[in-house]
């Protein structure tokens, strides 16, 4: 049977779920996968037990017929959504010409960078590219060696920062677990996760103290020589934690007090994900360096590093190959993020993403009224999480166990949500619609009933 373009569907009577989640093609092809592949997949490709067609936009269909809204962007990634015309057309017209040509100069990388100095946040005017954000976060950290001639580093609590030693040491939480021995010289500060002090106050009594714990963590965790500060200005997978706006500024004071650099993690945020350009637009901040990554391209793999020309021109970063990698500064990743870059503006994406996620927040606080395993609704533009919990008074996470649950419930409705974990991250694209915003946000809410009836919630 003849598959209907996903652009010719009828936003209103969306999602489709044609068989049950996962169908029959989907478990035979990944019968066949399981066969070979690493174990170690995402939660949500494994829990879902999906295999994925094509997508548009916020839509994605599976090989069985199913569409689905997106909710998560896959990995927090497609802020033009999936395929977007524009951005597959730059891809396919520079793919043509040339796949590979090492960093060699093009004219697409050239219109690229200068679009991209114009939109980064003040200060930041040179850029080194390569592919996936961990390996963007180990360029940010050798070019904050390079420009101090300092080794040490402090990040946050619930950090996330990528999988090789230099960022996985870096992160807060699981992630580094079993992993051991991670790279020395690298610690971590509390972080601003008001629903979860990590010192036990209240905001904004508290008067940001765990902005100045970092003193206590530079006096006796570190030798004295920090190159930076690391942190992302809003966290992503440690939660969706949006610290208030004077843990950033105190922070960068005490960067500046004790010559720091400070570093913005910015690979998920970007592009407009937070409703802001960046998340760094958000504070009252100016980062000396970012890392950029996901949704730049559009999903096509790129990171890169940002910061002044100045900082850049540090040896051994400036010297031949000091910044290099294989796939870093290929044309075909320029043309991706120059087409990402357009569409942002030409659409509006990031005015559109500010007011459709402050829609769907003000949304998710009335299931909070209404559901009471929701514990809290936090996040800003795009980038939003649900903090399920078994009661409010003792704020325990629900279990892994029951938060598979209610993601299957959600799933088998229509709806990909980013992580099927006591904290529901919901990041759908920045193209996504009121119309399937709203339909996915009934079909979230019936599967929290179901989730709250299985469980015996209230
Ligand atoms: C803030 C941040 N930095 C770095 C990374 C690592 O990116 P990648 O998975 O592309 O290596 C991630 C991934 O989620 C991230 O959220």
């Amino acid at each position: 049977m003849e598959e209907i373009p996903l652009k010719n569907l009828n936003h209103a009577e969306m999602p489709q779920i044609v068989t049950e989640v996962p169908g029959p093609r989907s478990r035979a092809i990944r019968t066949r996968e399981d066969k070979h592949i690493s174990p170690g997949l995402s939660a949500v490709a494994l829990i879902s037990g999906l295999a994925m067609s094509d997508g548009l936009g916020a839509l994605v269909r599976d090989v069985d017929g199913n569409i689905f809204i997106d909710f998560s962007s896959g990995a927090v990634v497609t802020v033009t959504g999936h395929s977007h015309p524009k951005v597959v057309e730059a891809i396919q017209s520079q793919i043509g010409k040339f796949v590979h040509i090492y960093d060699y100069g093009s004219d697409i990388r050239a219109e690229f960078l200068d679009l991209l100095a114009e939109t980064a946040p003040v200060g930041i005017d040179t850029f080194q590219m390569f592919t996936a954000g961990a390996e963007t976060v180990e360029g940010g950290m050798r070019l904050a060696k390079a420009a101090t001639k300092q080794h040490e580093f402090i990040s946050l609590f619930r950090g996330f920062h990528g999988k090789t030693v230099g960022a996985l040491s870096a992160m807060g939480g699981n992630y580094k677990k079993g992993f051991g021995p991670l790279a020395a010289g690298i610690v971590q500060t509390p972080n601003a996760y008001c629903y979860r002090c990590p010192l036990n106050l209240t905001f904004p009594s508290c008067n940001v103290a765990c902005a100045d714990f970092i003193e206590n963590v530079f006096e006796q965790q570190t030798t004295g020589q920090v190159a930076a500060v690391m942190l992302e200005a809003i966290q992503g997978a440690g939660g969706v934690i949006v610290p208030p706006a004077e843990f950033m500024t105190k922070i960068q004071a005490f960067c500046k007090r004790n010559n720091i650099l400070l570093f913005v993690d910015e690979v998920l945020t970007s592009a407009g994900r937070t409703g802001k350009m960046w998340a760094t637009d958000h504070y009252d901040i100016q980062p000396d360096i970012i890392t950029m990554g996901k949704g730049i391209a559009s999903g096509f793999p790129l990171g890169i590093v940002g910061s002044s020309s100045k900082l850049m021109e540090n040896w051994p970063w400036n010297q031949y190959n000091g910044g290099t990698s294989t796939f870093g500064g290929s044309p075909v990743s320029a043309a991706a993020a120059l087409a990402t870059l357009k569409v942002i503006k030409e659409e509006n994406l990031v005015e559109h993403g500010a007011a459709l996620g402050f829609y769907i927040k003000s949304r998710l606080l009335l299931l909070k009224d209404k559901h009471i395993s929701i514990g809290d609704v936090r996040g800003v533009g795009m980038l939003m999480a649900i903090e399920f919990v078994q009661s409010r008074d003792t704020k325990e996470r629900i279990t892994q166990e029951q938060a598979e649950f209610l993601y299957r419930e959600i799933l088998k409705r229509g709806v990909l949500v980013a992580s099927a974990a006591p904290i529901m991250r919901i990041t759908p694209p920045l193209v996504l619609d009121e119309v399937l915003a709203d339909r996915a946000l009934d079909l979230i809410d019936e599967a929290i009933s179901a989730f709250e009836s299985k469980y015996h919630f209230g």
